[in-house]
């Protein structure tokens, strides 16, 4: 398996191992984290690398095998909101959320309890601390077995296209992470909504839990980052989710050698969702971005995309597809 990033061929190659769902499987998972390992699994959102958050130089090799800005910090995943609140001071809002959406799409940040004992390298040197418990029976196992925080983020080289599916991260990150379960495809496809409760209640990122569902539970709507004095997301980099070629959204058209992804009743190379569905779009975003890396498509025109529901999430990451590299 070739090395996806040049930059990154320096770094010694690893044998990856490739574990079933199944009890010894998990096991096996779970032993890899104990010893510092690096090892990508399924979630209901896109496919997480996860290393055991407590442990400064797995971090600081998980950082490495990515290629990631190390200002960039990670979401801490964990099987219960009881696990959470070793880590995290909740307030009422967070736990009527946490109570309302974990397990689900949803991500908190919240202030960093003081003995959390995670690892600095985790927060960027943040306060707060972003978390979830993950909607996936592969990704729960894996953390009761473990038993510890696991920080995760997407199983894929910094600035690439997410992980919605094994062989994705089988093809990008082989050779550079210990282990690999195979769970399957991730049945929503985007991202964690990433949502800090203080000051007030204010949308980090949009993602697989639509931010009308939030706002419809707070009975109040959310502010956007950037207007509030809640901490931004630094992640939230402009240019992002790239595939291999050019991106033009909004197209209505397709001129001579574009390639269309398409939405709804259009004759599209590859189509999200023929019948104009946004929850079938989200979880086909990532794999269709992927297919048109296949087809080496050099310029990408994009039909347009309702922005309500998930489709704000997904003119999201199609923003950031198509930013200035
Ligand atoms: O669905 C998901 O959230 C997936 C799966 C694996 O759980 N994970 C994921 O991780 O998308 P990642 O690393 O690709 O994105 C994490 C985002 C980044 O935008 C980062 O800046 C933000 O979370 N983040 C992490 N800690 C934060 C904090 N303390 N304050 C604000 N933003 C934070
Ligand atoms: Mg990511």
């Amino acid at each position: 398996m070739q090395n996806p990033q040049p930059e990154r061929s320096v770094m010694t190659l690893v044998t990856t191992g490739i574990f079933a769902p199944s009890h010894a499987g998990l096991l096996a998972a779970a032993g890899v984290l104990a010893r510092g390992g690096m090892v990508a699994f399924p979630t209901e959102t896109v496919y997480g690398l996860g290393v055991d958050a407590r442990d400064s130089d797995a971090v600081a090799r998980l950082y490495a095998a990515k290629g990631r800005p190390s200002f960039n910090p990670l979401i801490v995943h964990v099987a219960s909101i009881d696990a959470a609140e070793q880590f995290v001071d909740f307030d009422d809002t967070a736990r009527a959320l946490a109570q309302a959406f974990w397990p689900g799409a949803l991500t908190l940040v919240l202030p960093l309890r003081a003995d959390a004992g995670i690892s600095p390298l985790v927060t960027a040197g943040l306060d707060t601390l972003a978390v979830r418990v993950p909607d996936h029976p592969v990704a729960h196992r894996l953390m009761e077995a473990f038993g510890g925080p696991v920080a995760a983020p997407s199983a894929n080289p910094s600035g690439q296209v997410s992980p919605t599916k094994f062989v994705h991260v089988r093809d990008q990150m082989t050779g550079l992470i210990d282990a690999i379960v195979d769970g399957g495809d991730c049945g929503v496809g985007l991202e964690s909504t990433i949502v800090a409760t203080r000051p007030i209640p204010t949308l980090l990122r949009a993602g697989g839990l639509p931010a009308e569902a939030i706002e419809a539970a707070l009975g109040d709507e959310l502010a956007l980052a950037g207007e509030t004095a809640a901490p931004s997301s630094p992640g939230q980099l402009a240019s992002h989710y790239a595939p291999k070629g050019t991106v033009r959204l909004n197209a209505t058209n397709i001129e001579t050698g574009e390639t269309l992804l398409g939405f709804g009743a259009v004759d599209a190379a590859v189509n999200l969702s023929p019948n104009g569905d946004l929850t079938e779009a989200a979880a086909t975003l990532f794999d269709a971005l992927h297919q048109l890396n296949a087809l080496n498509a050099t310029r990408i025109a994009v039909s347009p995309i309702p922005d309500h529901g998930l489709g704000r999430a997904i003119n999201d990451r199609l923003r950031r597809a198509a930013a200035p590299r």
